[in-house]
């Protein structure tokens, strides 16, 4: 085993070394198709050299796990395709853990001063893994692509498809910027593209993800515990859950703090939500801190629910009651939005009782239900301040 190992790594090495170029002292290495699992050349490739060149008409087959933690000053110039071999019992005895919702992933990239662009694709041959979690719901199922702890890093003109689970997970980062990236998952299969979603960030700072066009199952972006300073703007959102602030406050002894959020100049259509923020209530659960957050600009069709507070996120009117959230939510701006929802209730301004949501703003909202249906706007212990406070009238008490 470890001879046919080594043996293999060394003609992997010759076959990398040959393609080897050097500007300004960094070496740019362009990598082949090698016939087999591609993961060994991928890793030697991205240990050496400054630039890892995937060309166009090249697809990497992928069979084991990447990991590229603590890189620095590296560049991934993705032409050609990234693609994850669906190999099931592989994958789930495999796949890196993260500590997040027992999520697990292909592929972990971290460290300072990371690109991954270049007009490519990672492909994640998600139609096994749709079939397979059919018939198995406690698969797991792995996330494309994981920043994790990467600091100034851009993932920039790349295609996304067919994620077994989350594209994106944002773990431990700073100043990451997402842009020009087209997600698209779709099943050919009569089963479900389940949590696919488009990004989630969780434990970071200064986050940027924009100018993309997404069409998944589940979040478009979701702001995960601890995700501060964040700007979301210029994104397509078709047959999405939209742009969820949580679920936060879930587990008892944590506390979640999602603030300084801007989602800006967002379509979304086809979607279970268009702009909301989900938290627990109850017994036994956790607490934490939304503030500052700011949902602008939004063009919703075809929406069940544009516009969402639900503080009491899977708990019943009587446990809310009894045990309101202990996820304070404040500063909420939902500023013109407009649109159509799927029913003609449009929004939904759902607080716990005694007072746990304060200033939240309700600003030029223009939604109708289906077929120009009269839109029915809720709220629910919350004193609304805004332009759009009328249409609201008075909030039922609990
Ligand atoms: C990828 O590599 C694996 C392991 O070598 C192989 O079983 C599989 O057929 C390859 N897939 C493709 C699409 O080349
Ligand atoms: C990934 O590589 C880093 C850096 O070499 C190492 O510290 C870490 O333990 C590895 N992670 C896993 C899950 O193997
Ligand atoms: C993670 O998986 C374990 C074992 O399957 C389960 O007990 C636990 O509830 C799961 N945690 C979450 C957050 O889903
Ligand atoms: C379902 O998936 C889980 C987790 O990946 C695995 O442990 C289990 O063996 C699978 N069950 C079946 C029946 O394949
Ligand atoms: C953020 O990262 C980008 C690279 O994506 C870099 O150009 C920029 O200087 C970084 N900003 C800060 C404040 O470090
Ligand atoms: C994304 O889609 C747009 C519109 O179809 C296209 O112009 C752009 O080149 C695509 N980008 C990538 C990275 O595939
Ligand atoms: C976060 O962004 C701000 C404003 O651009 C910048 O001043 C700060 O250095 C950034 N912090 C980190 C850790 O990237
Ligand atoms: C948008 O989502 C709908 C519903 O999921 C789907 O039928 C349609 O094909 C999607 N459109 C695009 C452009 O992906
Ligand atoms: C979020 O940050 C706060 C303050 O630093 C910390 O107390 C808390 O444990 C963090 N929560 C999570 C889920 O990381
Ligand atoms: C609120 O969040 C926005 C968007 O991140 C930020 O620009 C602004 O400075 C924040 N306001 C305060 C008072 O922190
Ligand atoms: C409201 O949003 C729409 C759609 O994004 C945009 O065209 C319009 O300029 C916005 N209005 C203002 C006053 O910003
Ligand atoms: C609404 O405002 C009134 C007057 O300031 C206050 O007494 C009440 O507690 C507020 N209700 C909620 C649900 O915040």
């Amino acid at each position: 085993m470890h001879f046919h190992f080594s043996l293999n790594w060394f003609f992997y090495l010759l076959a990398y070394f040959a393609l080897v170029t050097s500007v300004n002292g960094r070496n740019i290495c362009r990598l082949t198709a090698s016939g087999g699992d591609d993961a060994p050349q991928f890793l030697a490739a991205a240990a050496s050299c400054g630039t890892v060149t995937i060309p166009e008409g090249t697809t990497l087959n992928i069979s084991t796990r990447l990991n590229m933690t603590a890189m620095s000053n590296f560049k991934i110039d993705l032409q050609g395709t990234i693609f994850f071999n669906p190999d099931i019992p592989y994958w789930t005895g495999n796949a890196f853990q993260i500590p997040f919702q027992n999520q697990s992933t292909f592929w972990l990239l971290g460290g300072d001063n990371i690109v991954l662009s270049g007009g490519g694709t990672l492909d994640g041959a998600g139609q096994a893994w749709y079939d397979a979690f059919a018939v198995n719901a406690s698969l797991f199922r792995p996330v494309i692509l994981v920043l994790n702890e990467a600091s100034n890093a851009l993932v920039d003109n790349i295609r996304m498809v067919n994620s077994p689970e989350f594209f994106n997970f944002v773990n431990e980062c700073q100043n990451v910027t997402y842009s020009n990236i087209n997600l698209s998952a779709v099943s050919t299969s009569d089963n479900f593209i389940a949590n696919t979603d488009g990004w989630d960030i969780y434990r970071s700072n200064n986050i940027t993800i924009k100018d993309s066009i997404i069409n998944n199952g589940d979040d478009c972006v979701a702001f995960k515990p601890n995700s501060t300073n964040i700007l979301v703007s210029n994104l397509n959102c078709n047959g999405s859950h939209g742009i969820s602030v949580g679920s936060l406050g879930e587990f008892e002894g944590v506390f979640d703090i999602v603030q300084n959020v801007l989602a800006i100049d967002i379509q979304i259509a086809n979607a279970e939500n268009g702009a909301r923020i989900k938290a627990f209530a109850g017994s036994g659960v956790g607490s934490g801190m939304v503030q500052n957050i700011t949902y602008q600009n939004f063009v919703v069709s075809n929406v069940d629910s544009p516009v969402v507070i639900d503080q009491c996120y899977e708990t019943t009117t009587a446990a809310c009651e009894e045990f309101p959230s202990n996820v304070i939510i404040q500063d909420v701006f939902f500023n013109n939005i407009s649109g159509t929802g799927s029913s003609s209730t449009v929004a939904t301004l759902d607080c716990s009782p005694d007072a746990r949501c304060t200033d939240i703003n309700v600003n030029n909202l223009s939604l109708t239900g289906p077929n120009g249906a009269a839109p029915k706007y809720e709220c629910q212990n919350v004193n609304l301040t805004g332009n759009a406070v009328s249409l609201f009238g008075d909030c039922t008490t609990d």
